[in-house]
């Protein structure tokens, strides 16, 4: 009977009891649920900047909103800098405004020290210089000279102006313009002569390769560096028979004939840098990867990778010749030759609207001045 009674008041006593630890319990799952919810909610808002400051860039991390202003310190450095006068490091500080992974050194040039440069030593042409290695060696050993001369290197900014080959050149007059850079930069064998009042009389460097270099050597300008920008292992080869004087026999490996002898004292000879064909095509322009090597568009133009070298080396750039309109098919399609823009098929190696997006971005932030207004 006592038990009994006992019993009950002992359940009487638990069950508030149970009911308090109940309460408990649930709130304190309740503030434990809370608590996961609020650093859920920080989670989302966490993810949400992130997606506001992955959105700013676009997917090879170009600014996407792009516009010619200067940001105010820029004003302050170039604002005064009356018109014309060369703004030291111009180029460079727009660029990595809009494309904050740019890094400036990348010399033009090979040298002997080229293999401390750890960026192409790894790829293999276009890409880098793997397994050139003894055939470059070879020909740097002949050149003896690795920079764009003692007159251009002893100033301390430089204009630099990349002439293109396109129709849109084509009785603008622009001769006396290009002229005024300290860099006129041109690209296989666009001619000068008899062409000097659209796209003037100075040459700094003919970047070529061997298929698109001069052929007869009545047609080369007086002095002027070779800079040969090479796209397969054949290319160096090429260079070294050109640099040597060696007659060259074989022709194969090439996808069309080639200059034999180049009219050029081997120390007017260069090697143009690789790295600006590998970065102009998987980070500037985004083309396939596809492991290093060569394949299906990816291969960047010749034209902007002499861009991607001035952005590299110039205070400033300017470009001229650029812009392929493949909606006027009768638009001639080089300044100097009467094929019509209809002769360029979709081609297999280039992406020609990637890089044309790539370049509108350089030309909409004015990183670079188009002096022709193609692109
Ligand atoms: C630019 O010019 C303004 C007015 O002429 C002057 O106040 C300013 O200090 C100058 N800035 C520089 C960087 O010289
Ligand atoms: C070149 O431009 C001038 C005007 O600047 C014009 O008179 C002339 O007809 C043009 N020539 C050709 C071949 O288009
Ligand atoms: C060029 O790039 C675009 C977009 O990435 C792709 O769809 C197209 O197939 C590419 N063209 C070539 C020739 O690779």
């Amino acid at each position: 009977m006592f038990r009994m009674k006992s019993m009950r008041s002992f359940m009487f006593l638990i069950c508030p009891v149970m009911v308090l630890v109940f309460f408990y319990y649930s709130s304190g799952r309740l503030q434990l649920r809370n608590s996961v919810q609020k650093s859920q909610a920080d989670l989302d808002s966490l993810l949400s900047v992130g997606r506001v400051v992955a959105s700013v860039y676009d997917k090879q991390g170009f600014l996407l909103k792009l516009d010619k202003k200067l940001p105010l310190e820029l004003q302050y450095k170039y604002g005064n800098i009356s018109k014309g006068e060369c703004k030291q490091g111009y180029a460079q500080a727009k660029m990595t405004l809009i494309y904050p992974k740019f890094s400036k050194p990348a010399p033009m040039f090979l040298d002997p020290n080229y293999k401390r440069l750890s960026k192409i030593s790894s790829y293999l042409p276009p890409f880098g210089v793997r397994t050139q290695e003894r055939i470059i060696d070879n020909i740097l050993t002949a050149t003896r000279s690795y920079s764009l001369g003692s007159e251009l290197d002893s100033i301390s900014c430089k204009k630099c102006i990349i002439i293109g080959n396109g129709g849109i050149l084509f009785n603008k007059s622009l001769g006396t313009k290009i002229d005024q850079y300290d860099v006129v930069v041109r690209l296989n064998e666009a001619p000068v002569a008899g062409f000097e009042k659209d796209v003037g009389s100075k040459t700094t460097m003919r970047i070529t390769y061997p298929e698109g270099a001069i052929q007869r050597a009545e047609r080369y300008e007086k002095s002027s560096l070779f800079v040969l920008s090479a796209f397969k292992a054949n290319d160096f080869k090429w260079l070294r028979h050109m640099v040597y004087k060696d007659r060259l026999w074989r022709m194969d490996g090439f996808w069309k004939s080639v200059a034999r002898t180049v009219p050029r004292a081997p120390q007017d000879m260069r090697i143009l840098n690789p790295y600006f064909i590998q970065e102009a095509s998987f980070r500037l322009i985004g083309l396939p990867h596809n492991n290093g090597l060569m394949g299906r568009g990816n291969i960047p133009t010749l034209g902007t990778v002499a861009i991607t070298m001035a952005l590299h080396n110039c205070d400033e750039v300017a470009v001229a010749g650029f812009g392929y309109d493949m909606n006027t098919p009768h638009a001639p399609l080089h300044y100097y030759e009467k094929l019509r823009m209809s002769a360029i098929k979709e081609s297999w190696t280039h992406n020609i609207s990637r890089e044309k997006e790539f370049l509108r971005k350089l030309v909409k932030a004015g990183v670079i001045e188009d002096l022709t207004h193609g692109i």
